[in-house]
Protein backbone atom coordinates (compact mmCIF):
# COMPACT_ATOMS: atom_id res chain seq x y z
CA UNK A 1 0.00 0.00 0.00
CA UNK A 2 1.31 3.83 -0.98
CA UNK A 3 1.12 6.26 1.24
CA UNK A 4 -1.16 9.28 0.06
CA UNK A 5 -0.90 13.00 -0.51
CA UNK A 6 -2.43 15.64 -1.35
CA UNK A 7 -0.75 17.71 -3.72
CA UNK A 8 -3.25 20.39 -4.88
CA UNK A 9 -5.65 21.70 -4.95
CA UNK A 10 -7.66 24.70 -6.80
CA UNK A 11 -11.02 26.70 -6.84
CA UNK A 12 -13.18 28.45 -9.44
CA UNK A 13 -15.09 31.25 -8.25
CA UNK A 14 -18.27 31.89 -10.08
CA UNK A 15 -18.30 35.40 -12.24
CA UNK A 16 -21.04 37.00 -9.85
CA UNK A 17 -22.03 38.19 -6.48
CA UNK A 18 -24.49 38.40 -4.76
CA UNK A 19 -24.95 40.47 -1.60
CA UNK A 20 -27.53 39.79 1.33
CA UNK A 21 -29.04 43.12 0.75
CA UNK A 22 -30.04 42.22 -2.73
CA UNK A 23 -31.12 39.08 -2.09
CA UNK A 24 -33.66 40.44 0.68
CA UNK A 25 -35.04 42.85 -1.89
CA UNK A 26 -35.53 40.92 -4.72
CA UNK A 27 -37.51 37.98 -2.38
CA UNK A 28 -39.27 41.00 -0.64
CA UNK A 29 -40.97 42.13 -4.01
CA UNK A 30 -41.51 38.53 -4.93
CA UNK A 31 -43.30 37.38 -1.63
CA UNK A 32 -44.91 40.73 -1.74
CA UNK A 33 -46.36 39.85 -5.47
CA UNK A 34 -47.15 36.03 -4.20
CA UNK A 35 -49.12 36.73 -1.31
CA UNK A 36 -51.28 39.78 -3.28
CA UNK A 37 -51.83 36.77 -6.28
CA UNK A 38 -53.07 34.78 -3.51
CA UNK A 39 -55.02 37.02 -1.50
CA UNK A 40 -57.99 35.01 -1.49
CA UNK A 41 -56.85 31.50 -0.88
CA UNK A 42 -54.86 33.06 2.42
CA UNK A 43 -58.07 34.43 3.38
CA UNK A 44 -59.80 31.17 2.90
CA UNK A 45 -57.08 29.36 4.93
CA UNK A 46 -56.12 27.40 2.40
CA UNK A 47 -52.80 28.77 1.37
CA UNK A 48 -50.36 30.28 3.62
CA UNK A 49 -49.23 33.98 3.85
CA UNK A 50 -45.73 33.92 2.96
CA UNK A 51 -42.88 36.08 5.24
CA UNK A 52 -40.71 38.36 4.24
CA UNK A 53 -37.42 37.99 4.26
CA UNK A 54 -34.59 39.74 6.64
CA UNK A 55 -31.23 40.55 6.37
CA UNK A 56 -30.30 40.90 9.94
CA UNK A 57 -31.48 37.66 10.54
CA UNK A 58 -29.35 35.92 7.88
CA UNK A 59 -26.07 37.08 9.53
CA UNK A 60 -27.23 36.51 12.86
CA UNK A 61 -28.75 32.92 12.25
CA UNK A 62 -26.08 31.66 9.77
CA UNK A 63 -23.32 34.59 9.40
CA UNK A 64 -23.41 34.74 5.36
CA UNK A 65 -23.09 37.89 4.10
CA UNK A 66 -22.19 37.22 0.49
CA UNK A 67 -22.19 34.30 -1.89
CA UNK A 68 -21.44 33.80 -5.75
CA UNK A 69 -23.46 32.37 -8.34
CA UNK A 70 -23.01 30.95 -12.13
CA UNK A 71 -25.22 34.08 -13.21
CA UNK A 72 -27.52 36.42 -10.67
CA UNK A 73 -29.82 38.41 -13.18
CA UNK A 74 -31.84 35.01 -13.29
CA UNK A 75 -31.80 34.89 -9.25
CA UNK A 76 -32.51 38.54 -8.75
CA UNK A 77 -35.42 38.15 -11.19
CA UNK A 78 -38.43 38.66 -8.45
CA UNK A 79 -40.56 37.04 -11.55
CA UNK A 80 -37.64 33.86 -12.13
CA UNK A 81 -35.81 33.32 -9.02
CA UNK A 82 -33.33 30.99 -10.42
CA UNK A 83 -30.34 31.50 -12.88
CA UNK A 84 -30.56 32.11 -16.61
CA UNK A 85 -28.51 29.72 -18.02
CA UNK A 86 -28.49 28.89 -22.03
CA UNK A 87 -28.88 25.48 -23.33
CA UNK A 88 -25.88 23.93 -24.29
CA UNK A 89 -25.29 21.65 -27.06
CA UNK A 90 -23.99 18.21 -26.83
CA UNK A 91 -20.83 19.83 -28.82
CA UNK A 92 -19.82 22.12 -26.46
CA UNK A 93 -18.90 20.79 -22.70
CA UNK A 94 -21.27 20.71 -19.99
CA UNK A 95 -20.99 23.82 -17.86
CA UNK A 96 -19.98 21.23 -14.86
CA UNK A 97 -17.37 19.77 -16.89
CA UNK A 98 -15.89 23.20 -17.75
CA UNK A 99 -15.73 25.09 -14.02
CA UNK A 100 -14.03 21.41 -13.15
CA UNK A 101 -11.23 21.72 -15.78
CA UNK A 102 -10.68 25.33 -15.06
CA UNK A 103 -10.46 24.23 -10.77
CA UNK A 104 -8.48 21.15 -11.76
CA UNK A 105 -6.37 22.85 -13.67
CA UNK A 106 -5.14 25.27 -10.90
CA UNK A 107 -4.80 22.20 -8.39
CA UNK A 108 -2.58 20.52 -11.18
CA UNK A 109 -0.21 23.41 -11.24
CA UNK A 110 0.45 23.52 -7.52
CA UNK A 111 0.72 19.40 -7.41
CA UNK A 112 3.58 20.49 -10.64
CA UNK A 113 1.58 18.23 -12.58
CA UNK A 114 -0.11 17.81 -15.81
CA UNK A 115 -3.68 17.02 -17.09
CA UNK A 116 -2.00 13.58 -19.13
CA UNK A 117 -0.54 12.57 -16.04
CA UNK A 118 -3.90 12.11 -14.24
CA UNK A 119 -5.77 8.47 -14.49
CA UNK A 120 -8.66 8.76 -12.03
CA UNK A 121 -11.66 11.42 -12.30
CA UNK A 122 -14.09 11.86 -9.34
CA UNK A 123 -16.47 14.23 -9.95
CA UNK A 124 -17.94 14.49 -6.37
CA UNK A 125 -20.76 16.82 -5.30
CA UNK A 126 -24.28 17.61 -3.99
CA UNK A 127 -25.76 18.57 -7.55
CA UNK A 128 -25.13 16.82 -10.46
CA UNK A 129 -26.80 18.59 -13.84
CA UNK A 130 -27.52 14.66 -15.44
CA UNK A 131 -26.87 11.02 -14.28
CA UNK A 132 -24.96 9.97 -17.71
CA UNK A 133 -22.86 10.06 -19.37
CA UNK A 134 -20.92 10.65 -16.01
CA UNK A 135 -19.71 14.57 -16.01
CA UNK A 136 -16.74 12.84 -14.38
CA UNK A 137 -15.93 11.08 -17.92
CA UNK A 138 -16.36 13.94 -19.54
CA UNK A 139 -14.07 15.91 -17.86
CA UNK A 140 -11.49 12.96 -18.05
CA UNK A 141 -12.30 13.66 -21.68
CA UNK A 142 -11.69 16.91 -21.68
CA UNK A 143 -8.41 17.10 -19.70
CA UNK A 144 -6.77 14.48 -22.21
CA UNK A 145 -6.55 12.17 -18.97
CA UNK A 146 -6.63 8.11 -19.08
CA UNK A 147 -7.56 5.78 -16.64
CA UNK A 148 -10.95 5.66 -15.24
CA UNK A 149 -14.35 8.57 -14.16
CA UNK A 150 -17.01 8.75 -12.44
CA UNK A 151 -19.36 10.10 -10.10
CA UNK A 152 -20.38 10.24 -6.58
CA UNK A 153 -22.92 12.31 -4.72
CA UNK A 154 -23.08 12.35 -0.69
CA UNK A 155 -24.26 15.60 -0.72
CA UNK A 156 -22.20 18.35 1.35
CA UNK A 157 -19.81 15.20 1.90
CA UNK A 158 -18.90 14.44 -1.80
CA UNK A 159 -15.88 16.03 -1.32
CA UNK A 160 -14.23 13.89 1.70
CA UNK A 161 -16.11 10.75 0.23
CA UNK A 162 -14.01 11.31 -2.90
CA UNK A 163 -11.16 11.84 -0.96
CA UNK A 164 -11.26 8.63 0.57
CA UNK A 165 -12.13 6.77 -2.63
CA UNK A 166 -9.35 8.32 -4.27
CA UNK A 167 -6.59 7.55 -1.41
CA UNK A 168 -7.87 3.96 -1.26
CA UNK A 169 -7.00 3.58 -5.23
CA UNK A 170 -3.48 5.23 -5.29
CA UNK A 171 -3.01 3.43 -2.08
CA UNK A 172 -3.51 0.13 -3.76
CA UNK A 173 -2.15 1.63 -7.20
CA UNK A 174 -5.33 1.39 -9.06
CA UNK A 175 -4.86 5.10 -9.96
CA UNK A 176 -1.37 7.17 -9.75
CA UNK A 177 -2.83 10.24 -9.85
CA UNK A 178 -6.67 11.19 -8.96
CA UNK A 179 -8.34 13.96 -8.90
CA UNK A 180 -11.63 14.93 -7.18
CA UNK A 181 -13.29 18.01 -8.18
CA UNK A 182 -16.68 19.71 -7.07
CA UNK A 183 -18.29 21.00 -9.36
CA UNK A 184 -21.26 22.93 -6.89
CA UNK A 185 -24.10 24.70 -8.86
CA UNK A 186 -26.02 25.12 -5.53
CA UNK A 187 -28.18 28.13 -7.33
CA UNK A 188 -29.76 24.98 -9.64
CA UNK A 189 -31.10 23.47 -6.50
CA UNK A 190 -31.67 25.89 -4.45
CA UNK A 191 -34.93 27.53 -3.39
CA UNK A 192 -34.87 31.15 -3.53
CA UNK A 193 -38.86 31.33 -3.46
CA UNK A 194 -38.90 31.16 0.49
CA UNK A 195 -37.15 33.08 3.04
CA UNK A 196 -35.95 30.08 5.37
CA UNK A 197 -33.75 28.67 1.90
CA UNK A 198 -32.85 31.70 -0.20
CA UNK A 199 -29.77 32.91 1.90
CA UNK A 200 -28.06 29.29 2.44
CA UNK A 201 -26.41 28.73 -0.53
CA UNK A 202 -23.46 29.65 -3.43
CA UNK A 203 -21.93 28.46 -5.89
CA UNK A 204 -18.13 27.43 -6.75
CA UNK A 205 -15.99 24.63 -7.86
CA UNK A 206 -12.76 23.10 -6.10
CA UNK A 207 -10.80 20.60 -7.24
CA UNK A 208 -8.02 18.32 -5.17
CA UNK A 209 -4.90 16.09 -6.48
CA UNK A 210 -4.09 13.01 -5.12
CA UNK A 211 -1.05 10.54 -5.75
CA UNK A 212 1.48 8.45 -3.95
CA UNK A 213 3.73 10.32 -1.57
CA UNK A 214 6.60 8.98 -3.28
CA UNK A 215 7.32 10.67 -6.32
CA UNK A 216 5.07 13.96 -5.19
CA UNK A 217 6.63 16.87 -6.97
CA UNK A 218 5.29 19.41 -4.11
CA UNK A 219 7.35 19.72 -1.43
CA UNK A 220 4.31 21.88 0.47
CA UNK A 221 2.15 18.59 0.07
CA UNK A 222 0.16 17.44 2.98
CA UNK A 223 0.01 13.68 3.73
CA UNK A 224 -3.01 11.85 4.37
CA UNK A 225 -2.32 9.83 7.35
CA UNK A 226 -6.07 8.97 8.03
CA UNK A 227 -10.30 9.03 6.19
CA UNK A 228 -12.99 8.37 8.07
CA UNK A 229 -16.73 8.29 6.99
CA UNK A 230 -20.01 7.84 9.04
CA UNK A 231 -23.49 7.84 7.50
CA UNK A 232 -26.86 7.98 9.71
CA UNK A 233 -30.31 8.27 7.51
CA UNK A 234 -31.99 11.48 8.06
CA UNK A 235 -35.00 13.10 6.22
CA UNK A 236 -34.06 16.11 7.91
CA UNK A 237 -32.38 17.46 4.86
CA UNK A 238 -33.98 16.23 1.93
CA UNK A 239 -33.68 17.24 -2.56
CA UNK A 240 -36.58 15.27 -3.80
CA UNK A 241 -36.03 16.06 -7.75
CA UNK A 242 -34.98 13.50 -10.03
CA UNK A 243 -36.54 11.33 -12.93
CA UNK A 244 -39.33 9.71 -11.02
CA UNK A 245 -40.74 12.77 -10.73
CA UNK A 246 -42.72 13.29 -14.19
CA UNK A 247 -43.94 9.88 -13.51
CA UNK A 248 -45.53 10.64 -9.89
CA UNK A 249 -49.47 10.81 -9.73
CA UNK A 250 -49.35 13.75 -7.38
CA UNK A 251 -47.47 16.62 -8.66
CA UNK A 252 -45.24 18.27 -6.53
CA UNK A 253 -44.57 22.23 -6.57
CA UNK A 254 -41.05 22.64 -7.62
CA UNK A 255 -40.09 24.40 -4.20
CA UNK A 256 -41.20 20.73 -2.85
CA UNK A 257 -38.81 19.06 -4.83
CA UNK A 258 -35.60 21.17 -4.40
CA UNK A 259 -33.36 21.66 -1.30
CA UNK A 260 -35.55 21.65 1.55
CA UNK A 261 -34.47 21.24 5.65
CA UNK A 262 -35.11 21.32 9.03
CA UNK A 263 -32.04 23.36 10.03
CA UNK A 264 -32.71 23.56 13.52
CA UNK A 265 -32.80 19.58 14.09
CA UNK A 266 -29.97 19.58 11.74
CA UNK A 267 -27.88 21.70 13.56
CA UNK A 268 -28.86 19.99 17.05
CA UNK A 269 -28.26 16.18 15.68
CA UNK A 270 -25.30 16.82 13.25
CA UNK A 271 -23.30 18.97 15.73
CA UNK A 272 -22.18 16.16 18.34
CA UNK A 273 -21.97 13.44 15.67
CA UNK A 274 -19.16 15.30 13.96
CA UNK A 275 -17.76 16.12 17.35
CA UNK A 276 -17.83 12.17 17.99
CA UNK A 277 -16.47 11.35 14.84
CA UNK A 278 -12.92 13.74 14.63
CA UNK A 279 -12.88 12.85 18.79
CA UNK A 280 -12.47 9.25 18.24
CA UNK A 281 -10.66 9.70 15.16
CA UNK A 282 -7.96 11.22 16.74
CA UNK A 283 -8.11 8.94 19.84
CA UNK A 284 -7.60 5.77 17.45
CA UNK A 285 -4.34 8.17 15.86
CA UNK A 286 -2.72 8.82 19.18
CA UNK A 287 -3.27 12.01 18.93
CA UNK A 288 -4.44 14.90 21.46
CA UNK A 289 -7.01 17.46 20.02
CA UNK A 290 -4.32 20.17 20.98
CA UNK A 291 -1.99 18.69 18.48
CA UNK A 292 -4.72 19.74 15.61
CA UNK A 293 -3.43 23.15 14.62
CA UNK A 294 -6.41 23.80 12.16
CA UNK A 295 -9.75 22.33 11.54
CA UNK A 296 -10.90 22.79 7.75
CA UNK A 297 -14.91 21.99 8.76
CA UNK A 298 -17.85 22.11 6.07
CA UNK A 299 -19.20 25.62 5.79
CA UNK A 300 -22.40 25.80 6.23
CA UNK A 301 -23.19 27.53 9.56
CA UNK A 302 -20.74 29.51 11.94
CA UNK A 303 -22.57 28.64 14.82
CA UNK A 304 -22.10 25.17 13.77
CA UNK A 305 -18.62 25.36 13.34
CA UNK A 306 -18.00 27.23 16.46
CA UNK A 307 -19.81 24.58 18.71
CA UNK A 308 -18.33 21.78 16.68
CA UNK A 309 -14.64 23.08 17.06
CA UNK A 310 -15.20 24.12 20.72
CA UNK A 311 -16.73 20.49 21.15
CA UNK A 312 -13.38 18.98 19.70
CA UNK A 313 -10.95 21.70 21.37
CA UNK A 314 -12.63 21.31 25.13
CA UNK A 315 -12.40 25.61 24.39
CA UNK A 316 -13.67 27.85 22.00
CA UNK A 317 -11.70 27.38 19.13
CA UNK A 318 -9.34 31.16 17.87
CA UNK A 319 -10.27 31.96 14.22
CA UNK A 320 -6.98 30.63 12.68
CA UNK A 321 -7.89 27.26 14.68
CA UNK A 322 -11.13 26.80 11.97
CA UNK A 323 -11.08 29.23 9.02
CA UNK A 324 -14.35 30.66 8.26
CA UNK A 325 -15.19 31.31 4.32
CA UNK A 326 -18.93 31.09 4.91
CA UNK A 327 -19.67 34.89 5.33
CA UNK A 328 -17.98 35.30 1.57
CA UNK A 329 -19.08 32.02 -0.14
CA UNK A 330 -22.29 30.97 1.44
CA UNK A 331 -22.51 26.88 1.96
CA UNK A 332 -20.98 25.80 -1.15
CA UNK A 333 -21.98 22.26 -0.13
CA UNK A 334 -19.35 19.70 -1.02
CA UNK A 335 -17.22 22.74 -2.16
CA UNK A 336 -17.03 24.45 1.25
CA UNK A 337 -14.62 22.51 3.66
CA UNK A 338 -11.83 22.49 0.76
CA UNK A 339 -12.54 26.37 0.04
CA UNK A 340 -11.13 26.61 3.98
CA UNK A 341 -7.92 24.59 3.02
CA UNK A 342 -7.41 25.88 -0.23
CA UNK A 343 -7.21 29.39 1.21
CA UNK A 344 -6.13 28.93 4.90
CA UNK A 345 -2.98 26.66 4.47
CA UNK A 346 -0.13 28.45 3.65
CA UNK A 347 1.14 29.87 6.54
CA UNK A 348 1.11 26.56 8.33
CA UNK A 349 4.65 24.53 9.01
CA UNK A 350 5.92 20.94 8.24
CA UNK A 351 4.75 18.84 10.93
CA UNK A 352 1.67 20.64 11.40
CA UNK A 353 -1.82 18.71 11.93
CA UNK A 354 -5.36 19.50 10.06
CA UNK A 355 -8.51 18.21 9.93
CA UNK A 356 -10.58 18.47 6.89
CA UNK A 357 -14.09 17.60 7.85
CA UNK A 358 -17.53 18.19 6.16
CA UNK A 359 -21.02 17.10 7.04
CA UNK A 360 -24.56 17.11 5.60
CA UNK A 361 -27.33 15.13 4.38
CA UNK A 362 -27.76 11.20 4.78
CA UNK A 363 -26.61 12.09 7.25
CA UNK A 364 -23.03 11.77 5.82
CA UNK A 365 -19.77 13.00 7.60
CA UNK A 366 -16.25 12.76 6.60
CA UNK A 367 -13.02 13.68 8.10
CA UNK A 368 -9.77 13.36 6.93
CA UNK A 369 -6.61 13.28 8.81
CA UNK A 370 -3.57 16.11 6.85
CA UNK A 371 0.26 16.31 8.02
CA UNK A 372 2.24 18.95 5.95
CA UNK A 373 5.15 17.44 4.94
N1 LIG B 1 -35.81 36.01 8.05
C1 LIG B 1 -36.44 36.28 9.19
N2 LIG B 1 -36.90 35.35 10.03
C2 LIG B 1 -36.72 34.09 9.67
C3 LIG B 1 -36.06 33.71 8.49
C4 LIG B 1 -35.61 34.73 7.66
N3 LIG B 1 -34.95 34.48 6.52
N4 LIG B 1 -36.01 32.37 8.42
C5 LIG B 1 -36.60 31.91 9.52
N5 LIG B 1 -37.05 32.96 10.27
C6 LIG B 1 -37.76 32.91 11.55
C7 LIG B 1 -38.54 31.61 11.69
O1 LIG B 1 -39.83 31.77 11.14
C8 LIG B 1 -38.56 31.42 13.18
O2 LIG B 1 -39.58 32.23 13.73
P1 LIG B 1 -40.44 31.67 14.99
O3 LIG B 1 -39.40 31.48 16.08
O4 LIG B 1 -41.38 32.78 15.22
O5 LIG B 1 -41.03 30.39 14.54
C9 LIG B 1 -37.25 32.00 13.65
O6 LIG B 1 -36.83 32.91 12.61
C10 LIG B 1 -36.18 30.93 13.85
O7 LIG B 1 -36.17 30.09 12.67
P2 LIG B 1 -35.25 28.83 12.55
O8 LIG B 1 -35.47 28.21 11.20
O9 LIG B 1 -35.46 27.97 13.76
O10 LIG B 1 -33.82 29.55 12.57
P3 LIG B 1 -32.44 29.01 13.01
O11 LIG B 1 -31.92 29.86 14.08
O12 LIG B 1 -32.42 27.53 13.22
O13 LIG B 1 -31.55 29.31 11.70
C11 LIG B 1 -30.60 28.10 9.86
C12 LIG B 1 -31.85 28.70 10.47
C13 LIG B 1 -30.99 27.35 8.59
C14 LIG B 1 -29.64 29.23 9.52
C15 LIG B 1 -29.91 27.16 10.87
O14 LIG B 1 -30.87 26.32 11.47
C16 LIG B 1 -28.83 26.30 10.25
O15 LIG B 1 -27.95 26.76 9.56
N6 LIG B 1 -28.83 25.00 10.60
C17 LIG B 1 -27.85 24.07 10.12
C18 LIG B 1 -28.25 23.67 8.75
C19 LIG B 1 -27.18 22.92 8.02
O16 LIG B 1 -26.05 22.92 8.36
N7 LIG B 1 -27.60 22.30 6.97
C20 LIG B 1 -26.70 21.62 6.16
C21 LIG B 1 -27.09 21.98 4.80
S1 LIG B 1 -26.10 21.17 3.72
Amino acid sequence: MQDCVISGTGLWVPPDRITNAELVASLTVAVERWNEAHKAEIESGTLEERDLPNERFIVKASGVENRYVVEKTGVLDPERLRPHLPTRSEDEPSIQCEISVAAIHEALDQAGREPEDVDAVLVACSNLQRPYPAVAIEVQHALGASGWAYDLNVACSSATFGIQAAVDAVARGNARCAVVVNPELTSGHNNFELRDYHFIFGDACTAIVIEPADGCRNEAAWDVIDTRLVTKFSNNIRNDFGFLNRSEDDAREAHELVFRQNGRRVFREVCPMVAELITKQLGDLGLAPSEIRRMWLHQANLAMNQLIAKTVLGRPAEQDEAPVILDEFANTSSAGSVIAFHRHRDDLASGDLGVLCSFGAGYSIGSVVLKHR
